[in-house]
C-alpha cells in the first residue's frame, strides 16, 4: 500500500489529519488518512506515484502538525527479532518496488526512528544499537551509498513495534534536519521555568542558520508580552537584547539583575512601546487565538515591531481549523492594509504542548 507516513505530537493525529487533506487537496491529490489515537503518527494513502510528488512538493515548512514526512518504501509485519537485517533485505528484492523506487536508490542515508509515545521509547536503545546493522545490510543491498551523502534522498526504518516495521524516504530539501523532526534542547539551569525551550527551538525552527546572528542580535529591542516568570525573556536576555517584559506576575529576580530588562506591570493587550525602536515582539498570553492574533496583527501595521513569535494556545477540538483562521486572518488583514510582503511561519514545536507556535516577519 502506498502513500506517505507522518510524525507529530502524539494525540494531535486528527489536527495532523486534517491538515494533510486540506494541503495535499491544494497539490491536486486526493488520498485519505489512516489514524490511531495517540500513536504519534498518521498514515495518508495515496497512489505511489502521488506519494513521490507530495515527497517533493508537499513544503514539511508549511506543515503545521507535522515534524517530519516520509514517502512509504514497504511495511513490514512480523519480522523476527533474531534476523531483522536480513528480513528487510529481503523484502528490498522486489522487483517491482526497485523499479518503482528506482530514483532514491541508493539513498545518502539512514535513519532508525520510532513515533513519539511513552511505548515506542522502549525501542530507543535497540534503534541505536540497530542503525549500524541495517546501515551494512543496506549498503550491500544497494539500498545506501558507501558514504554518507546529504545530496541524496534519506532512508527511514520508523519501527512501530520491534516486529513492525515502515521503510520510507525522505527528499534531503524537504525534510527535518533532527532524527523523528525532534530539536532536542537541555534546560538552562538557571532558566526561571521550562518554556524558554519553547522560544530557544522556535528561534532555531523559523530562522534559518546563516540568517540567526543578524536577525536576531545583541543590541536589540524586544518586548515580551505576558513574561512572567521569565522563560521567553531569559532567551532574549540570553541573546543580548534589551527586553520589556510586560506581565503583572513577578519576574524572576536573576533576569532584573541582567540589567537588561524592564519589567513593566500592566495589561498586554493595552501596552505599546513609546518608540518606534523594537525589533521582536514576542507573546505568551494565554488568551483566545484569535484575540492574540488580532493583536499581533495590529503590532504590525502600527509598525511596533519587525518580527514577532508568538503562541496560540488551543483548548479547543478542531485544532487545524482554529490555526487556519487565525492563519488566514493575518494575510488577509495585512494584505489589505497594503502592508507590503510578510512572511508567515507556523509550527507545533517539540516543545509546544497544546498549541502551536506563529512566526510573522515584514519582509
Ligand atoms: C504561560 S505564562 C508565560 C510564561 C513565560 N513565557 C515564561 O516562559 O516564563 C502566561 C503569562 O501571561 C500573563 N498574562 C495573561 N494575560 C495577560 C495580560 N492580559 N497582560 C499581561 N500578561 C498577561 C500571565 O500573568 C502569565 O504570567
Amino acid at each position: 500500500m502506498s502513500g506517505i507516513l507522518v510524525y507529530c505530537r502524539a494525540g494531535f493525529e486528527n489536527d495532523c489529519a486534517a491538515e494533510l487533506q486540506d494541503k495535499t487537496a491544494a497539490l491536486g491529490v486526493f488520498g485519505y488518512c489512516q489514524t490511531t489515537s495517540n500513536s504519534g503518527y498518521v498514515v495518508y494513502r495515496c497512489q505511489p506515484e502521488e506519494a513521490d510528488h507530495l515527497g517533493r512538493k508537499l513544503a514539511l515548512k508549511e506543515l503545521v502538525f507535522a515534524r517530519q514526512f516520509i514517502v512509504i518504501i514497504a511495511e513490514l509485519a512480523d519480522i523476527p527479532a533474531t534476523d531483522r537485517v536480513s528480513t528487510i533485505q529481503i523484502a528490498l528484492l522486489d522487483e517491482q518496488l526497485n523499479e518503482h523506487f528506482a530514483m532514491v536508490k541508493p539513498a545518502g542515508d539512514l535513519r532508525v526512528e520510532t513515533p513519539d509515545t511513552n511505548d515506542a521509547k522502549e525501542l530507543t536503545t535497540f534503534c541505536r544499537k540497530f542503525t549500524v546493522p541495517l546501515r551494512q545490510g543496506l549498503r550491500q543491498s544497494g539500498w545506501l551509498t558507501a558514504k554518507e551523502s546529504d545530496r541524496r534522498p534519506t532512508l527511514h526504518a520508523f519501527f512501530l513495534s520491534g516486529q513492525q516495521l515502515v521503510l520510507g524516504y525522505s527528499y534531503s530539501y524537504n525534510q527535518s534536519p533532527w532524527p523523528m523532526g525532534i530539536l532536542r534542547l537541555r534546560s538552562p539551569s538557571d532558566a526561571p521555568s521550562r518554556s524558554t525551550l519553547k522560544l530557544d527551538e522556535a528561534f532555531q525552527v523559523f530562522i534559518p542558520a546563516h540568517e540567526r546572528e543578524q536577525r536576531v542580535s545583541s543590541g536589540m529591542n524586544a518586548v515580551d508580552l505576558g513574561a512572567a516568570p521569565g522563560g521567553w525573556t531569559y532567551q532574549l536576555v540570553r541573546r543580548g537584547m534589551m527586553v520589556q517584559a510586560i506581565d503583572n506576575g513577578p519576574m524572576a529576580q536573576s533576569l532584573m539583575d541582567s540589567g537588561q530588562v524592564k519589567h513593566i506591570r500592566e495589561d498586554g493587550f493595552k501596552y505599546r512601546p513609546k518608540k518606534k525602536n523594537v525589533t521582536w515582539l514576542v507573546c505568551d498570553m494565554v488568551e483566545k487565538p484569535m484575540r492574540v492574533t488580532e493583536l499581533m496583527i495590529q503590532w504590525f501595521i502600527d509598525g511596533d515591531c519587525k518580527e514577532a513569535i508568538f503562541n496560540l494556545k488551543l483548548p479547543m477540538k478542531k485544532r487545524y481549523a482554529m490555526v487556519s483562521e487565525c492563519l488566514q486572518l493575518i494575510q488577509t488583514e495585512l494584505a489589505e492594509k497594503g502592508m507590503g510582503r510578510y512572511e508567515v511561519q507556523a509550527k507545533q514545536l517539540y516543545h509546544d504542548r497544546e498549541e502551536v507556535t506563529v512566526h510573522v516577519r515584514s519582509a
